[in-house]
């Protein structure tokens, strides 16, 4: 058994050290049971039995409210099932795939959440899965999951039912519509039909995708029953990084998760400035940058890593965050925001309220 203990500790280790070691504790996981991953805050979280802070069955509410990250799951094709797996053994409990073939292997996220599920004892309860209803225009024509001439709402069933097939589950903790369709009558007609499967039971929320315009999102909102709890978008310095709409989010319980997280923000990462603020952390630039996002009032990252070094140094920092610990003071976040491009008002920020 690898025990790492009172990782507290460790602060003073570089991050490249403190990632081997996560690294260590994941081989370690691997090779047996009741194996004790590092875990920055100063304890231990023991996996496979019990999962992460704050991830346990039946509790999605309240990990909901714990600031965490998104494995996502889009390029991935016959690897998707082996990331997905190492990605639940190294500590990630929350998937986001969409049935569009196109860019995701949906089956290959129900192989491998199933595969990590069985070898270490977790039930469905312990994962929360969100999957995508792509229109027809986001779909590669040859290989449509559905009907492209049945009536829109049949396709729109059809993506669940398949949806729930490949992912081998009878229920979805997140519905995220992949992205407003043309006319807003079309975006709204896809909305009821999926707040249909709410009221069956076969969805547990839902969201909507690639909609950077306050006014859409907000009269969905003002006329969905059931409102959206998720928006997914790109967060980047051409939209000014969400910062209208992250705000019409605040208070509204509403998720805004974000992609091209790191990939629209390399040249700040790489910058010898941000370096050297992350290191003073234990941090690598890219766990920084995650830290922050995490730092922010209902703002979830997704990382669709297919490193082991990253995924464990995402795991890690995740932690890190939900053990409590104050990872920004207001100047530190106010300073990060400024090297990005971040309005500096940026609300949904704490260190803005
Ligand atoms: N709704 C949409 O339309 C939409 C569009 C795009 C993406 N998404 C979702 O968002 C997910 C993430 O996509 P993304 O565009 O943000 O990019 P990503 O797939 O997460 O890629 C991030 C890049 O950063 C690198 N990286 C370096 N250090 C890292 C670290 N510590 N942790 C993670 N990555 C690190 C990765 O390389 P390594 O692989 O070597 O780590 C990778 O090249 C997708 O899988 C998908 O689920 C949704």
């Amino acid at each position: 058994m690898v025990a790492i203990r009172r990782a507290s500790r460790y602060t003073g280790l570089s991050a490249s050290i403190r990632s081997c070691l996560a690294l260590l504790g994941f081989a370690g996981l691997l090779g047996g049971a009741g194996v004790f991953l590092l875990s920055m805050d100063g304890g231990e979280t023991q996996r496979g039995t019990r999962g992460l802070v704050g991830v346990g069955a039946h509790s999605a509410g309240a990990t909901l409210r714990k600031p965490h990250l998104v494995y996502g799951t889009a390029w991935k094709k016959e690897e998707t099932a082996g990331l997905v797996r190492q990605a639940v053994a190294t500590g990630f409990r929350f998937i986001d795939t969409a049935c569009q073939p196109k860019h995701y292997n949906e089956a290959g996220v129900g192989n491998g959440w199933t595969a990590a599920a069985q070898e270490l004892g977790l039930s469905r309860g312990d994962l929360w899965l969100q999957t995508k209803f792509t229109p027809i225009g986001g779909q590669d024509p040859n290989n449509v999951p559905y009907d492209p001439e049945a009536p829109l709402a049949d396709q729109v069933r059809t993506s669940l039912e398949v949806s729930l097939k490949n992912l081998r589950t009878d229920y979805l903790d997140s519905w995220v519509l992949h992205s407003p369709l043309e006319a807003f009558e079309d975006t709204m007609a896809v909305w009821r039909v999926m707040e249909e499967a709410v009221d069956a039971g076969k969805v547990r929320q839902l969201g909507i995708s690639n909609c950077y315009d306050l006014d859409v999102f907000r009269t969905l909102y003002q006329q969905a029953r059931h409102k959206p709890a998720v928006l997914q978008n790109r967060f980047y310095e051409s939209t000014k990084f969400d910062t209208e709409l992250r705000n019409f989010l605040k208070g509204r319980n509403i998720h805004y998760q974000s992609f091209w997280t790191l990939t629209a923000n390399r040249g700040a990462l790489g910058s010898e400035q941000v370096k050297t603020l992350a290191e003073a952390k234990g941090l690598t630039p890219q766990q920084y940058m995650f830290a922050f996002m995490m730092s922010m009032e209902n703002v979830t990252p997704l990382s669709g890593t297919t490193s082991r070094i990253h995924m464990a140094q995402d795991v890690a920092v995740m932690e890190r965050v939900q053990s409590g610990e104050s990872m920004f003071t207001t100047h530190e976040q106010r300073l990060f925001a400024k090297i990005l491009g971040m309005p500096m008002d940026a609300p949904g920020s704490t260190a803005y309220n």
